[in-house]
């Protein structure tokens, strides 16, 4: 096992085990059409994302997860690919990633890649060949074809819902244009749904885990991974409603099948294979929507995925009863697993949380911003390892009010509009400047960002951000450098302690005790003298109400 010592302004020495870096780390979830703009046309792209880098090194995040940028139609924005070992145009090319890497490379920053196996595009040729293809073939067998029901099978073979509204399936014409067999789609009809059970499909996911591998990349986060099987039979659902009331309540007969550990115990093995001849551990963490916290451990097991996300936090209402429930859940959850807890708080398919915990206001509100911020410094005070989305570091609001016509998410459109769930949160992130595109796009002053950016974001640019010291930007690199100097901020365990009612208090050992007072009234302090670090002024013997702090004690 290898490992270094690094210094952090003076404060301790941690030892970094580049083994097992991932059971700590924080990273960076980087949205590539929403970053930064190199080419002027409006969209994020791989070189924008590299020219970033350097920002992200300054913030101390220790790896990066870079939303799919694979040849697509962008559908549902690369979650449905069309080539798993491209990238699109519109992002760059190869050697753009290529470049990519090294940067991070020589940054000591890590790359994981979101990989989509669940379902690929429409376009995907294997997709096109399977629609040219007669019903049985070999080509089919790769999808989920079937014949309809009724005397002239005009209805889908089931009575299951798409989790982005409508049903699961979708007719075909057949090449003698007559409509013909249904095939399956969980999301989209353009996002297909693959067979697992048929050997072809495991071993294309393993030539593409390769691929990457080889080209370097520390890891993948997994798209939809408690997916990929279905029910052998893939009968009717008991109450397909629930199925599809809400994206988290998931179909038991199409997800969660036993099955799929086998993939996640093979792509482990390969990953393992990988450490074993550099000693660098590869990161293997998955999008795990599953009912019970029992079930969600299975996916951590010690010869499983290394990570899976725990979005029961980000669930959680701002409540202190809530966040404990929900924190001491994730620890016996993990306990055993052989992972740690991956804590998230945002990403590009929630509500922000500076408005979700707050008023939702076009311009975000100053409960909902104090609240982030004590939220922020709660989860990077918590054993495991921690998730960052692109502009939460900016304490950017979700944008609630895009104009309709503006709105890309299919979730909008396969709702009947009903749903304005997504682009809010995926607003291109505003660098500099008083206007759009605020630095964005290296284009044109006239370059118009693929979602238009409001006039307020002024306030959040990077630029203002750093100069700022009580920024949301200064909040999380100081977290983040104290979390890399102090061993107790590492993994490990947390001990509750008593504290009044809508406050939490926690010791992580040594002495490093946090505090978060979700109430809106001050509070005494439940540790005395000047916190090391508070979300908000703080002062010593106070620990004001919607704030969070850190202490150092002489225990
Ligand atoms: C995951 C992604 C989401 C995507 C869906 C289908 O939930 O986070 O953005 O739309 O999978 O791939």
């Amino acid at each position: 096992m290898t490992g270094t010592h690094r210094q952090v302004d003076g404060v301790s020495l941690k030892r970094i085990d580049t083994h097992r870096w991932w059971r700590d780390a924080v990273i960076y979830q980087v949205y590539v059409r929403s970053f930064l703009d190199s080419t002027g046309d409006g969209i994020g792209d791989l070189a924008g994302v590299r020219a970033g880098l350097p920002y992200l090194k300054k913030l101390g995040v220790d790896g990066i997860w870079l939303s799919p940028f694979y040849p697509s139609p962008q559908h549902d924005h690369g979650y449905d690919v069309a080539d798993y070992c491209g990238v699109d145009p519109v992002f760059g090319d190869l050697d753009e990633f290529d470049r990519l890497m090294a940067t991070a490379r020589r940054l000591g920053i890590r790359v994981l890649l979101d990989i989509v196996p669940n379902h690929c595009s429409s376009e995907h040729p294997w997709f096109r060949e399977a629609l040219a293809s007669p019903p049985g073939s070999p080509a089919r067998a790769r999808f989920h074809f079937a014949d309809g029901r009724g005397p002239d099978g005009s209805e889908p073979p089931n009575n299951w819902h798409a989790m982005f509204g409508g049903p699961a399936w979708s007719r075909v014409t057949e090449a003698d244009g007559r409509p013909g067999q249904w095939y399956l789609h969980m999301f989209t009809p353009e996002q297909p749904d693959w067979s697992w059970r048929n050997p072809e499909i495991p071993a294309e996911f393993e030539r593409i885990l390769r691929f990457w591998l080889d080209r370097g990349v520390d890891g993948f986060r997994i798209d939809v991974a408690a997916g990929l099987y279905k029910h052998p039979e893939l009968p009717d659902s008991d109450d397909p409603e629930a199925d599809a009331r809400t994206r988290d309540s998931v179909n038991p007969l199409a997800w969660n099948q036993p099955e799929v550990h086998d993939v996640w115990r093979h792509w482990r093995a390969i990953c393992e294979e990988y450490t074993a001849r550099d000693g660098h551990d590869r990161l293997l963490v998955g999008e795990v929507s599953v009912p019970s916290a029992r079930e969600h451990a299975k996916y951590v097991r010690p010869d499983e995925l290394h990570q899976a996300f725990f979005f029961d936090l980000l669930s959680a209402p701002w409540e202190a009863d809530a966040f404990r429930k929900v924190i001491s859940e994730a620890m016996e959850d993990i306990a055993g697993t052989g992972s740690t807890v991956t804590w998230v708080l945002n990403n590009h398919d929630q509500v922000r949380t500076v408005t979700r915990y707050g008023e939702p206001t076009p311009q975000g509100s100053g409960l909902g911003a104090a609240r982030a911020r004590a939220a922020a410094l709660l989860m990077l005070a918590l054993p495991g390892a921690a998730y960052i989305y692109q502009g939460e570091e900016l304490g950017l609001p979700e944008v609630v009010d895009l104009p309709d016509d503006v709105l890309t998410d299919p979730i909008f459109r396969r709702t009947g509009s009903r749903a304005r769930i997504r682009d809010g949160c995926r607003v291109p992130l505003p660098w500099s400047g008083q206007a759009s595109p605020f630095g964005f796009t290296s284009g044109a002053e006239s370059a118009k960002p693929w979602l238009p950016q409001p006039e307020y974001f002024a306030m959040y640019t990077t630029d203002r951000a750093l100069d700022d010291t009580r920024s949301f930007w200064h909040l999380y690199r100081d977290g983040l450098q104290l979390r890399s100097a102090l061993p107790q901020l590492g993994e490990g365990t947390l001990h509750w302690l008593e504290s009044e009612p809508g406050v939490l208090a926690f010791d992580r050992g040594d002495g490093l005790v946090c505090a978060v007072n979700f109430t809106t009234a001050d509070i005494p302090a439940p540790v005395p003298g000047a916190p090391l670090l508070a979300s908000g002024p703080c002062p010593a013997g106070v620990l004001p109400g919607s704030t969070a702090a850190w202490w150092l004690t002489d225990h």
